[in-house]
């Protein structure tokens, strides 16, 4: 399935503005807690699916402080984080969060981790709901990537676009890995069929700014199997918005979801391949 916003009936500009407004303003106050509080030695509070999995401190704190900010600003909507909390809601639009994606670089002081913030509507289901706004936060670097459905994604308030057509040969391709040890074997090994086939592969540790980094032509393209709906909600919006195509497959227990976004000529280029290679 796309992606995209389509054509269906979308609520009103206002509105649309109105909630891309909220996220940048929430998402980056998020930022200036994660980065001005962030601790020299950032310790391990928890793990989640694996050992190497892990959730810091600051995870949870901020996913507090987006969780308080959002109460406060629309009180009636649904909250889908990654850490524990959330909430529930009455007005059918569910935000969903990622208080940082890119855990693990945060962890090591890599610079490259994101505070994600989408407004959805519909049911929390990335396979159904509609995307209405999505906002990609770097606090260490300060970048923030923006879009509303129907309109234009942006880079620090500038329209931005996919990098124009190139043959798979010339392609800078993104991608991620899970935590598990035998998924990510099993990754490797699909990665190894695409290596010799493209320019490059980047792995670089948060979905939510790869998917940002096709939207404004830093990659050609990214795909990632096994997602959860917080990692690609937003970035997916601004992706598409910014002339991707986006598609995640349909995903169960046994197949995980397989998500690709790329220039659209790159992405039908690569759906077969990957395909082909068991991505
Ligand atoms: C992870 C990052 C990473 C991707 C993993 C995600 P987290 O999210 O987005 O780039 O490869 O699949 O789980 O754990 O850092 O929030
Ligand atoms: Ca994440």
């Amino acid at each position: 399935m796309s992606l995209s916003a389509g054509d269906l009936d979308l609520p009103d500009a206002p509105l649309l503005a109105d909630l891309e407004a909220i996220a940048v303003d929430v998402a980056r106050s998020a930022g200036r807690l994660v980065v001005d509080e962030r601790p020299d030695a950032v310790e391990v509070a928890s793990t989640k699916s694996t050992t190497t999995d892990v959730v810091t401190v600051m995870d949870q704190r901020s996913q507090d402080h987006l969780l308080a900010r959002l109460r406060e600003a629309r009180p009636d909507d649904a909250v889908l984080g990654e850490e524990s909390g959330g909430a529930s809601g009455t007005s059918g639009i569910t935000w969903v969060i990622d208080p940082i994606d890119g855990t693990v670089n945060y962890l090591y002081g890599i610079r490259q981790y994101a505070v994600s913030i989408a407004v959805v509507e519909g049911d929390p289901d990335p396979h159904t709901w509609r995307a209405l706004a999505g906002v990609v936060v770097n606090p260490a670097s300060g970048e923030v990537f923006a879009a509303s459905a129907g309109g234009v994604a942006t880079l620090d308030g500038a329209t931005i676009a996919v990098a124009p057509p190139v043959e798979l040969s010339q392609a800078l391709v993104g991608t991620g890995f899970g935590y598990r040890a035998e998924i990510r074997v099993e990754q490797a090994k699909a990665l190894a069929g695409l290596i010799g086939r493209v320019r490059d592969i980047r792995r670089q540790g948060s979905a939510a700014l790869d998917l940002c980094a096709v939207a404004c032509g830093r990659l050609n393209a990214y795909f990632e199997r096994g997602l959860n709906p917080w990692d690609h909600a937003a970035g997916s919006l601004i992706a598409a918005e910014a002339g991707a195509r986006v598609t995640l497959s349909p995903g169960d227990g046994r197949a995980r979801a397989l998500i690709l976004a790329a220039e659209p000529e790159v992405a039908a280029m690569l759906e077969g391949l990957l395909l082909e290679l068991g991505a």
